[in-house]
């Protein structure tokens, strides 16, 4: 029987971060393939389609329905944690309850049943301001307020959940009590992957602010995707979010053959990009004047993908809200499918992105840097090029897909199989140091003046177009996802792989390579090296002065 990727996660890989949540995604995944299908060819051809396609929309409905289980307090820090769980338990079962300390302590509780919630919500009384005004917008965001004395049990205080990775000085600390590189390499990937409480938080604020937009569009939903949801998200990752309006039109398909029938009365916009401008730039004011915990909202729609910028306080996410942005779902479930291949993967791209981090290559600002989504496609490029290859290429992971996997998004063919089963890859037994070496190696030497990486492909092509770094997008594929990157920026890029690569060669350690003070000394002790080269030249013009000494005398 065919393996899906959900199933695949479920049954084989024991990983503790983010199960459950991403399993929920990955149904949700495959609800995106039926739809488009539709999309693309016309109503669903078959019954088997239609079916297949009702049995995605319930387990979607059932996830989601999960999450509005759930509701977010801002506690008291000193909260008596079991009296907190017993009020909690007078209006439902609680499924699940952990705290995490973002600007003050917060508690994530789920409940069996949306009863629970309910009670919860009906109990709960509007804040007593006196000089100020509320806002009337009820939502799951709640405060725990107590009007006995502070809780004095030390014992009896919330555990916090970290939902940000170690610093950089703490993890090189870490690091340097591992045996070898090998094992820097697991611990570091241990200790920046997200955890499964930070996923069902990311999940959490979806569902919170899917209230919001429901609002106005009561068919919406809005879904993670990226590194909240591929299985490269590091602690701390911001938040991308999706907002889906595709069920509203799901009633297209109704048209009868012949007869009468009625249609809805609807708006008429230019595009679809300017429908998208103005659904995002309304949801953007509803945040920003009313949504509970979102400060420092910012509309960029006029950018390719337009999308709606923001932190959510309480959980301390930085979001951005995209809609119409299938191709990026698409892309997050083929990271995901990657990264699930072979675990070098996933440890490859986390230990590459905290290098790259450290030595300032990537930035939390945007600019003319590298992306963590460019660093990613970067390694699996270079995956594929292993000998025998540890990744397969996207083409052959095209042709392995059934009929039914088919998936075309605005034009453009994202066709790929999900089934773990028809992957079949050739044994590479390379280590996680000699792949790390050679990455650094393969980056130093590659021809980026003149040809692209291309991992629809599996090898570098003619450049289409000038740029300093042309990574192929691989469903748009002609557009290049490194297109706002500077010479600057590559050639920085390269030099730090040339030493680096240089440092593995001389036994340098993942603690090394992630200080860049110690990478400095390596390209200071390298012009040392050339230093040789120098003096024959002041030795020969040495020995030129005495030669004209000489003949003058
Ligand atoms: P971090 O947020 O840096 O941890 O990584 P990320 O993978 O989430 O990247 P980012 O937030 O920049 O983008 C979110 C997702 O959008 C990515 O995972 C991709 O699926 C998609 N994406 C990002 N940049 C591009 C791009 O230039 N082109 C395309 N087609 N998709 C992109
Ligand atoms: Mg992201």
């Amino acid at each position: 029987m065919a393996t899906s990727i959900a199933m695949r996660w479920f049954n084989v890989r024991e990983r503790k971060c983010h199960a459950k949540c991403l399993q929920k995604l990955e149904a949700l995944f495959s609800t995106r393939a039926g739809v488009d299908v539709t999309r693309a060819e016309g109503s669903p051809k078959d019954e088997g389609e239609r079916r297949t396609h009702q049995r995605h929309c319930t387990s979607f409905k059932q996830s989601v329905e999960q999450r509005q289980r759930s509701v977010l307090i801002s506690c008291l820090p000193k909260t008596h944690h079991n009296k907190f769980l017993n009020y909690l338990s007078r209006h439902g079962h609680v499924n699940k309850c952990f705290f995490y300390e973002s600007f003050g302590t917060y508690a994530v509780v789920e409940f069996s049943d949306n009863d629970g919630v309910q009670s919860l919500l009906d109990s709960a009384t509007i804040p007593s301001i006196s000089h100020e005004s509320v806002v009337p917008l009820r939502s799951r965001l709640l405060s725990l307020r107590s009007i006995n004395t502070v809780n004095t049990d030390i014992k009896n205080i919330p555990q916090c959940q970290p939902q940000r990775t170690v610093s950089i000085n703490e993890l090189i600390q870490q690091l340097s009590s591992c045996d070898n590189l090998e094992q820097q390499i697991m611990s570091l990937t241990e200790a920046h992957s997200l955890t499964e409480e930070n996923s069902r938080l990311r999940f959490l604020v979806c569902s919170l602010l899917n209230d919001i937009s429901a609002a106005y569009f009561p068919e919406s939903s809005i879904r993670p995707f990226g590194s909240s949801v591929n299985g490269f998200g590091k602690l701390g990752c911001d938040l991308d979010m999706f907002l889906d309006l595709d069920a509203i039109s799901a009633g297209s398909s109704n048209m009868p053959q012949s007869g009468m029938y009625v249609e809805y009365h609807m708006k008429r916009a230019t595009s679809e990009r300017a429908v998208t401008q103005s659904v995002l730039s309304v949801i953007a004011e509803c945040l920003e004047q009313f949504g509970p915990g979102c400060v420092g909202v910012q509309k960029i729609l006029n950018a390719r993908c337009p999308l709606v910028r923001f932190t959510h306080q309480p959980s301390g996410f930085q979001c951005d809200l995209t809609a119409n942005n299938r191709v990026a779902m698409r892309s997050t479930e083929m990271l995901y499918l990657l990264g699930e291949l072979d675990p070098r993967v996933r440890a490859l791209v986390f230990t590459v992105r905290c290098w790259a981090r450290a030595n300032g290559v990537t930035s939390s600002i945007p600019g003319a840097w590298i992306t963590n989504f460019s660093l990613t496609l970067m390694v699996v490029f270079f995956l594929q090029r292993r000998n025998p290859p540890i990744l397969p290429t996207l083409d052959r992971l095209k042709e392995l897909a059934e009929p039914s996997e088919k998936c075309i998004i605005d034009g453009n063919d994202c066709t790929f199989t999900s089934d773990f089963d028809k992957i079949q890859l050739e044994p590479n037994t390379e280590s996680l140091d000699q792949l790390l070496s050679d990455f650094f190696e393969f980056y130093s030497t590659f021809l980026f003046n003149r040809m692209s990486i291309n991992i629809r492909k599996g090898k570098e092509e003619h450049k289409p177009e000038l740029g300093p770094l042309y990574i192929q997008n691989p469903f748009e594929t002609s557009l290049n996802v490194s297109k706002n990157v500077n010479t600057a920026q590559l050639e920085r890029f390269v030099s730090l792989c040339q030493e680096s690569a240089w440092m593995m060669q001389s036994g340098g350690t993942l603690t090394t390579l992630l200080q860049p003070s110690q990478i400095s000394a390596v390209k200071r002790r390298k012009k040392r090296k050339v230093e040789p080269a120098s003096e024959r030249i002041k030795g020969l013009l040495e020995s030129l002065r005495t030669k004209n000494n000489v003949q003058k005398k």
